[in-house]
């Protein structure tokens, strides 16, 4: 049978990797974070030290070579170069600093969302979180969402995550960064960030977690996707 997926888009900061943990958590399903293998695959090709702009054929060629993938682990997925990689290394700066040009790259996507495809199938459901999921990696997922946020909550999220001052520079030039992301992830010619037209938006800005993520389990019960629905 093929396995269940919950297909969870949305910009950047709009909490949809924590978001997709807890609900992968309460329906007993794994979180698929594609992000982290965009992350991935960004750091083989700095660690490589590739030239700029990026070629896509070498960029995936050294995805291979250092041996990126996924590998099943507890709950979730841990990205993989050989060994697993810490979490630390796919958020260091240098991989954050370059990881939408490689993003944009069409050979990349095509190797990722196959990866992606194939390791959705270890396990009866996941909950995927990415910017094309719902539209373009699994456009039959049974439940789509695209979660959204103010751009100021968003950058308030991101700083208090860091653990960093909301004071009012800091939150204008945290909102900027994040507006610039946007735009990059919304603006390229391959797969940018759309909503799916059956995709359930949810608006997180003024809710708590604990509510965004019951909002989206209801969705699932509703569809019969959850064991107690
Ligand atoms: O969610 P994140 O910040 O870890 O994502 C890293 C980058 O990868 C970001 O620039 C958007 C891109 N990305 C993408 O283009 N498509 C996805 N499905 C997931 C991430």
């Amino acid at each position: 049978m093929s396995p269940i997926i919950v297909a969870i888009d949305g910009p950047a900061a709009s909490g949809k990797s924590s978001t997709a943990r807890a609900v992968a958590a309460q329906l007993g399903f794994r979180h698929l974070d594609s992000g982290a293998l965009y992350r991935g695959v960004t750091l083989a090709a700095v660690r490589a030290g590739l030239p700029r702009p990026f070629d896509a054929p070498d960029v995936v060629a050294e995805a291979e070579r250092w041996g990126v993938d996924l590998r099943p682990r507890n709950g979730d997925f841990e990205v993989v170069a050989g060994e697993p990689v810490p979490d630390a290394s796919l958020r260091a700066a240098a991989v954050t600093e370059h990881v939408s040009e490689i993003a944009a790259l069409a050979e990349v996507r095509c190797w990722v969302n196959e990866h992606l495809r194939r390791t959705a199938l270890e396990g009866q459901g996941v909950v995927v979180d990415g910017r094309d999921i719902g539209s373009v990696v699994f456009p039959k997922a049974q439940l789509k969402v695209y979660l959204t946020a103010s751009p100021a909550a968003r950058a308030g999220r991101r700083l208090r995550q860091r653990g960093e001052a909301v004071d009012p520079e800091q939150l204008r030039r945290e909102t900027e960064a994040l507006a610039a992301r946007d735009h990059a992830d919304s603006s390229r010619a391959v797969a940018p960030l759309v909503r799916a037209a059956d995709a359930v938006a949810l608006d997180t800005s003024d809710l708590s977690f604990e509510e965004q993520v019951d909002r989206i389990l209801e969705l699932a019960r509703d569809r019969g996707l959850a064991s107690d629905g």
